[in-house]
């Protein structure tokens, strides 16, 4: 270990790149960690290593480099890189989608690519609305989400996100959209608004909006199967669509294979992307029914077609990986494990919140468990994020709430040293 091109490196980091969502000022006192290999939970540095407690923002759940999905990239730059997907196709993204349609909820017959999140969202607003342009009603343009929910950084999504601390900054630039309460609150209450509101105003609405189960950039906050249900029944009775965001628990994350599946519904888009390629590659899909598709199914002079794209849609290599990580996670029993890492979650953080009086509410699903921490002092919550590194753990809090968002492999022995490092690093935020 040379301590002295690290630090150079670093310095080189630090004069030509700008860190998402980072004050750069910060890292005068704290400089980012320069990781140069990964491999399963573990991210090394020159001189120290990580877990990746977070999958990376949200995204692996096989672990790092994994050798399959790894071998499926190399095989396939050997052969065919990118092509436009306008009057071309390829046989990875051909093979991709007929997995797809099969293992998502049934009626999602078309699968639309982009290439992150906060795109496939985009698409599923756009279509949405041009999808009632061509039935014929115009007025139905607007669009309604809850309160604390996150469906990423591009304009439209911010227009109908609830996390304020992201997206205030540009108010100016969104558009008009329709607020329900948290339903992580009260359910019954955002249920009773949504009713409300879909009444009143459907001829004027497009499409509700919803992360299933988890609102994860929110605060991590945990509501029902039941909830979605009534959502779904909602949306369907007034005539509107459901627009289900499962960037952040599609594929296992939450204990099912999507959360829609936990109620048993069929959205009429489902936004996919983070975990479909184990966060290997960026890739992204909206699914969408066959009944949407045909609404744009017409002679050219109709004026129907959908212009939407990237250069980077259904990216050969992404295909690739994404079919190597669905046939990964068709050969294992990744539930077993998920079901295994939850309880243990569960166990560990009702022990904290005993065992801490600094500690609040907490919370799981799947391989996400989540408890809100009260720490005085300033930047506190910032501190904790640079103890957790002094002690391995990859910890970014949002807002008050302190996360974990495991990768699907953790093991129990992982998780004995995650939680033994954990207890250490809140002692040591406590006593400042
Ligand atoms: C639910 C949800 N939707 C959309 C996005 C945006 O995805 P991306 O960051 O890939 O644009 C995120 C990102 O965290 C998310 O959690």
């Amino acid at each position: 270990m040379d301590l002295k091109i690290q630090t150079n490196q670093i310095l080189d980091d630090l004069a030509v790149n700008w860190h998402p969502f980072m004050q750069m000022k910060d890292f005068e006192t704290y400089p980012p960690k320069r990781i140069i290999r990964a491999k399963g939970l573990k991210l090394f540095s020159e001189d120290s290593w990580y877990y990746d407690t977070i999958s990376s923002w949200w995204c692996n759940i096989l672990g790092h480099c994994h050798p399959k999905i790894t071998k499926a990239l190399q095989e396939q730059i050997e052969t065919l890189d990118h092509i436009m997907f306008g009057n071309f196709t390829h046989d990875p993204a051909i093979e991709l989608s007929k997995k797809l349609v099969t293992i998502t909820p049934k009626g999602l017959d078309r699968v639309y690519y982009s290439d992150n999140g906060s795109t496939s969202f985009e698409v599923a607003l756009k279509m949405s609305l041009h999808y009632w342009v061509n039935m014929g009603q115009k007025n139905k343009s607007k669009i309604v989400f809850f309160n604390g929910s996150y469906h990423g950084d591009t304009i439209g999504a911010m227009s109908v996100s609830g996390v304020s601390q992201y997206n205030q900054m540009f108010r100016p630039l969104m558009f008009d959209s329709v607020q329900i309460p948290d339903p992580s609150m009260d359910e019954a209450h955002a249920l009773e608004q949504l009713e409300v509101t879909l009444h009143q105003y459907s001829e004027e609405i497009a499409a509700v909006v919803i992360e299933p189960l988890l609102m994860g950039a929110g605060g991590m906050k945990i509501t029902s199967p039941d909830f979605l249900k009534n959502v779904r029944y909602l949306t369907r009775k007034h005539h509107v669509h459901l627009i289900s965001d499962e960037v952040a628990t599609g594929f296992g994350r939450t204990g099912h294979l999507f959360a829609s599946n936990a109620a048993n519904v069929t959205p009429d888009f489902m936004c996919l992307s983070k975990a479909l390629t184990n966060g290997q590659l960026p890739l992204a899909v909206t699914m969408l029914t066959d009944e949407i598709y045909r609404a744009f199914y017409a002679d050219f002079e109709e004026g129907k077609t959908f212009y939407h794209g990237h250069t980077f849609t259904a990216n050969t290599l992404g295909c690739a990986v994404a079919n190597a990580t669905l046939t990964t996670l068709d050969e294992w029993d990744w539930k077993r494990n998920v079901d295994a890492i939850h309880q243990r979650l569960d166990v560990e953080l009702n022990q904290l919140n005993d065992q801490f009086y600094c500690l609040s509410n907490p919370r799981t699903i799947g391989t996400v468990g989540a408890i809100d921490i009260d720490l005085s002092g300033h930047r506190a919550m910032f501190k904790l994020t640079q103890i957790g590194f002094e002690h391995h753990l990859t910890i970014r809090p949002l807002g008050n709430t302190l996360y974990l968002y495991l990768p699907l492999i953790t093991s129990q022995d992982e998780l004995n040293d995650i939680f033994n490092q954990l207890s250490n690093i809140i002692t040591k935020a406590i006593n400042g």
